[in-house]
């Protein structure tokens, strides 16, 4: 059985984590800007301005603002049909509400565009995925503001303006979920995702809560915008979703792990149904939090429903009601899972869990998935002749894509695009390493800031060169 020749295959990068040249061509200071480089067990430090003697590897990242013609040629020959790439809002308006947006950022996305065009790439534009201009936070008090819904729409109007008939896919955020106020969530979410630490936030819960919905609102906004400004254009929005086993098959572990894994899809369900769910207003109500605007907004629900779901998936979790537990924690929750192996960072690897994650959407919403991130963060040791032999970055997309196929050939989920991520070595999120690599390609880049940058395929990129050319025939 082969993918069907559309299949859009690829990868999925970010800008501050790939582009650097943070202060160039009128680019402002962003959120991500701020966060200095940490570890697995060092977490990175948000800082109020840029402190010299620390490091904030969003400053040069893989220097893909001066290399992106080198690094999509070696896509191209890799056979990509599509790259997810993000426009950083803060390269567009530096200081969030400037009168006039920034000429040299919209035409950085403008070449990078006409270069993936040239190798017949479909861009796939991710319009937020953590790129907030600082300002926006300092002047505006971020996403607790709804003016900061119209600043964030004049953006997107900007860029779909500029890359109209050229982008047809278009992604309004990445990643939303991990707002939300009944999830105990790190500094590190509430502050790439709104430039907020969740420790410093005064009422944190209705705080989450109105953040949450004002993205929630700003993205749906988004959609008709994007639909009106060429009814050609197909938006979605991705989603970062850890399916959730029961440890047991008891009732109460079953409801549980039920309940764990929906608890991030309540935006899901207002961008595909058209409103805001009131299971979520009660759940609200019953933390004593109430929204305001709820029937004005309805409408912007109604119109901006999306197009395809995107998927990131990187593991599953484990659920149980016992409030201690020996096991290790799993990353986002729960347990980790003692029949799967585990990355060097601590994430369980499970390819079923990619197949269970799905299923579960596709019969949930009957919408077209691409999956828009799924890859394997690992120490890559160059050998002495310089080649990277990465076989278990391979055996980890081979069980992946497998499991994939299982989905659209025996499930019947409809699934048009497989976006690794991240294809070339690129700053982890999280930690903001190198060293937790994920490419196909790797960087010549070190976290003690040695490396020429230069740029070496592994043993993977002609695993998944061949694969794309062979329509996942093998797999
Ligand atoms: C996703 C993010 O959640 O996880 C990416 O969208 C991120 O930006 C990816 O890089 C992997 O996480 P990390 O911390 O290993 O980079």
């Amino acid at each position: 059985m082969k993918f069907s020749q559309d299949f859009l295959w690829g990868g999925s990068i970010a800008a501050h984590q790939t582009e650097g040249a943070f202060d160039q061509d009128g680019k402002g200071l962003g959120i991500m800007d701020l966060l200095t480089s940490g570890s697995y067990l060092r977490p990175r430090e948000i800082t109020k301005e840029i402190e010299s003697g620390k490091r904030y590897p969003s400053h040069e990242g893989i220097d893909f603002y001066h290399r992106y013609k080198e690094d999509i040629r070696l896509f191209a020959d890799m056979g990509f049909k599509a790259l997810r790439i993000s426009i950083d809002w803060s390269r567009i308006f530096p200081n969030g509400d400037d009168v006039q947006p920034n000429q040299q950022g919209i035409q950085f996305y403008s070449d990078l565009v006409d270069e993936l065009l040239k190798y017949g790439i479909e861009p796939i534009v991710t319009l937020y995925h953590f790129e907030m201009p600082m300002a926006i936070v300092e002047k505006y008090d971020t996403w607790k503001n709804r003016a900061t819904i119209d600043l964030y729409l004049r953006f997107c109007q900007v860029m779909g303006e500029a890359l109209k008939g050229r982008v047809k896919y278009w992604i309004t955020f990445n990643e939303m979920n991990h707002i939300d106020p009944k999830t105990e969530v790190s500094d590190i979410f509430t502050y790439i995702l709104a430039g907020l630490k969740n420790s410093e936030i005064e009422e944190p819960q209705k705080t989450l809560a109105v953040i949450s919905y004002n993205m929630t609102l700003a993205s749906v906004k988004a959609v008709k915008l994007l639909h009106d400004l060429d009814p050609k254009n197909e938006v979605g929005c991705v989603f970062g979703l850890t399916p959730s086993y029961p440890k047991t098959c008891q009732p109460e572990n079953m409801l549980k792990s039920f309940q764990d894994t929906l608890q991030e899809f309540y935006q899901i369900d207002a961008m595909v149904g058209g409103r805001f769910p009131k299971y979520k207003l009660f759940e609200y109500q019953k933390m004593g939090i109430t929204l305001d605007y709820l029937d004005e907004n309805q409408p912007a629900f109604a119109e901006g429903k999306i197009d395809f779901i995107g998927l990131n998936y990187y593991m599953s979790a484990v659920s149980t009601i016992k409030e201690r537990s020996d096991q290790e924690g799993a990353f986002f929750g729960g347990e980790l899972n003692p029949y799967l192996e585990k990355s060097e960072w601590g994430w369980s690897i499970d390819s079923v869990g990619l197949r269970y994650l799905l299923n579960f959407v596709y019969h949930k919403y009957h919408l077209p998935i691409m999956i828009c991130e799924n890859g394997l963060g690992a120490e890559d040791i160059p050998s002495k002749d310089g080649t990277i032999n990465d076989d278990y970055r391979i055996d980890y997309l081979q069980k992946h894509l497998s499991e994939l196929k299982k989905a659209i050939f025996e499930d019947g989920v409809e699934c048009f695009g497989y976006l690794m991520w991240g294809p070339i070595d690129l700053i982890s999120a999280t930690t903001g390493e190198m060293k937790k690599r994920y490419g196909f390609i790797y960087v010549n880049k070190h976290d003690d800031g040695s490396g020429d940058l230069s740029r070496v395929p592994k043993k993977s990129y002609y695993w998944y060169r061949d694969m794309i050319s062979t329509q996942g025939v093998n797999l």
